[in-house]
């Protein structure tokens, strides 16, 4: 399936573009499956079963329904890889000095957040279908509120203000080109180049598993997607056994 970006699907309010976008796979008409952007999700949905929250009209928030069949269930991990290194491409054009890959797929500008990845899959038996790729990506907005991460936009970074639809169009591109990299067998490479754009590398950090905080310094993230780091032993760690609470 291709898309173009002038086919994305442009709705003003919504419950979760995610939702929409699974509601289009589920329904089984091939002809209306396309990219899903909204202004406004009133109950937009991060990780962790956390809400994304995103001021109306002010962010990207785009959802992207992919079939599937060409990657293995074991493989989840390459299609994080290629969506975080996609909105690593759209904000690698502003020269950030800081701009980074927080494991597993958050993008950070200096120590802030500045969008995020939920990606949804439909997987029966063995065989995974499709996926929904949910990306919110913090461009015009200028106040947050607060939680466990401090969180930051393209506009605090760069001081101008964005077309947040043109900008959720070349962001389709870099997804359909990464979509590509990935399917001509290039992961290898890519993992490579996610490392290396990878938040707090070599750096020691706060990690907290079942309530207790230790400190250890991240070497790297590993092909399956487990976070690698050291302390007095080498350590490996699934997507949601830890949680990151701070650089030491
Ligand atoms: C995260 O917790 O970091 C992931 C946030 C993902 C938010 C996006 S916004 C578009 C899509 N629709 C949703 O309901 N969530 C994702």
């Amino acid at each position: 399936m291709s898309f173009s970006p002038e086919n994305i699907l442009v709705l003003d309010s919504i419950d979760s573009t995610n939702n929409y976008a699974m509601a289009l796979i589920q329904r089984g008409d091939a002809t209306a499956i396309k990219p899903v952007f909204a202004l406004e999700q009133i109950y937009g949905k991060g990780r962790r079963g956390k809400h994304w929250k995103s001021n109306k009209g002010a962010n990207i928030i785009l959802s992207i329904p992919l079939q599937m069949q060409w990657l293995s269930v074991s493989q989840q991990f390459h299609l994080s890889v290629a969506i975080a290194l996609s909105c690593h491409d759209l904000f690698s054009k502003y020269n950030l000095a800081n701009l980074f890959i927080k494991w597993p797929n958050d993008i950070f500008i200096n120590d802030s957040k500045a969008g995020g990845i939920l990606i949804e899959n439909v997987i029966k038996g063995t065989l995974w279908q499709w996926s929904v790729i949910g990306i919110g990506i913090n461009v015009n907005q200028e106040g947050f509120e607060e939680f466990d991460l401090k969180a930051t936009s393209l506009k605090l970074a760069t001081g101008k203000s964005y077309d947040v639809l043109n900008l959720a169009e070349e962001l389709l591109c870099f997804v359909l080109k990464r979509i590509e990299e990935l399917k001509s067998g290039n992961f290898e490479k890519m993992l490579e180049e996610y490392n290396r754009h990878l938040f707090a590398k070599n750096k020691t950090v706060k990690l907290k598993k079942e309530n207790i905080v230790f400190e250890t310094t991240i070497t790297g993230v590993s092909s399956s997607g487990q976070l690698i780091t050291k302390d007095a032993f080498e350590r490996r760690f699934d997507f949601d056994e830890v949680e990151f609470k701070g650089l030491v």
